[in-house]
């Protein structure tokens, strides 16, 4: 059956064996729209939401799923290969990779305002996705890992939900969309990848904005500091799995401001980028407390930083709840 909106009496899916009567309905009704040659495109950005929608087209319709990931150059560390391994090697969907690093940093060099770069890298996901889009003439319908909360939130005008709507028209016109998640909430998506057999950390993947290390990146993006942001943020979560605090702690990252301060480095002085190590938790994003993360784990965490990741010389622990901060740093 296809919903067009949650049925109130819905039960609330937080079962295996809900998960697979969600399934199994879902894949019929995937089946029934889409008809026995149907044609499914996906923009899989490796979210739980779009890995989910992905999982549950490729059960129902199998290699008609084309799926296009496009690796913006702001993913963390070992992202893209993951969506490949799971989605290409593991479960054989037939993925379209787009590696468009070079155009969203040219695009980006010298800009500073944060509504900018967000705007830029919103508009140029669109246009790489549209360009793929084209490509595919013989496909019809468009898959989108729309889940309740976003209808909901569109609805109240709180924020118009990041799907179709910013399509250029030739593309929107062509497509019908086909959304197996849109009547569920966060955590029953979760727990409808776990019985598609998606990895844990997919399924229980942190928040992570759509402009990604973009915003954590501050001020004007260099590829320097860039890749300062992606190898601390990856050894803070290694650490944070390690110290059993992955999926307990709502959300951690770490990030480089625009300015250098003075250090020394083998006896000479040395102007360098310092890590922020932020840690926070929260219930829906509108206000946020920080994670008292262990010293010890702190000191280690430091250590692998001043260790592994070039051009820094300082790191830093953010104390700052929601209100007044944010829980990003623009
Ligand atoms: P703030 O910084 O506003 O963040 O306290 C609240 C939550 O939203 C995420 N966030 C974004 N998500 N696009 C997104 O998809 C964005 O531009 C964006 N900015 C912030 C942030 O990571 C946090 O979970």
């Amino acid at each position: 059956m296809i919903y067009d909106r949650r049925p109130d009496d819905m039960v609330r899916i937080t079962t295996p064996a809900l998960a697979e009567a969600y399934i199994e309905e879902q894949v019929e009704a995937i089946r029934a729209q889409v008809g026995p040659d149907g044609k499914v495109l996906l923009a899989l950005s490796g979210g739980v939401d779009s890995s989910v929608c992905a999982a549950l087209l490729l059960r129902a319709i199998g290699d008609r799923l084309i799926s296009v990931h496009v690796n913006h150059g702001l993913l963390r560390k070992g992202e893209p290969e993951q969506v490949i391994e799971v989605f290409r090697d593991r479960l054989q969907a037939n993925l379209i990779y787009v590696d468009a690093t070079d155009r969203f940093l040219d695009k980006l060099a010298g800009v500073s305002d944060p509504e900018e770069k967000r705007h830029i890298i919103g508009a140029e996901f669109i246009n790489v996705f549209a360009e793929e889009a084209r490509k595919l003439e013989d496909v019809a319908f468009l898959g989108q890992g729309t889940i309740w909360p976003d209808i909901l939130e569109s609805e109240a005008g709180i924020k118009a939900h990041h799907n179709a709507g910013g399509l250029p028209e030739d593309i929107k016109e062509r497509f019908e969309l086909v959304e197996p998640v849109k009547i569920l909430f966060k955590d029953e998506v979760r727990c409808v990848g776990k019985a598609l057999g998606l990895p844990d950390s997919m399924v229980y993947r942190q928040p992570f904005p759509g402009p990604g290390l973009g915003v954590r990146c501050v001020g004007a993006i260099t590829r320097d500091r860039l890749e300062a942001v992606r190898e601390s943020d990856a050894i803070l979560r290694e650490e944070f799995a390690k110290a059993g605090l992955q999926g307990k702690v709502w959300q951690y990252f770490t990030v480089v401001p625009d300015f250098t301060s003075t250090g020394i480095k083998d006896g000479k002085r040395c102007d360098d980028w310092m890590v922020i190590i932020r840690a926070v938790n929260s219930l829906d994003a509108t206000s946020a407390t920080i994670e008292e993360v262990p010293y010890w784990l702190l000191l280690k965490i430091r250590d692998r930083i001043f260790r592994e990741v070039s051009g820094v010389n300082r790191v830093l622990y953010d104390l700052s709840c929601k209100e007044p901060a944010t829980i990003e740093y623009e």
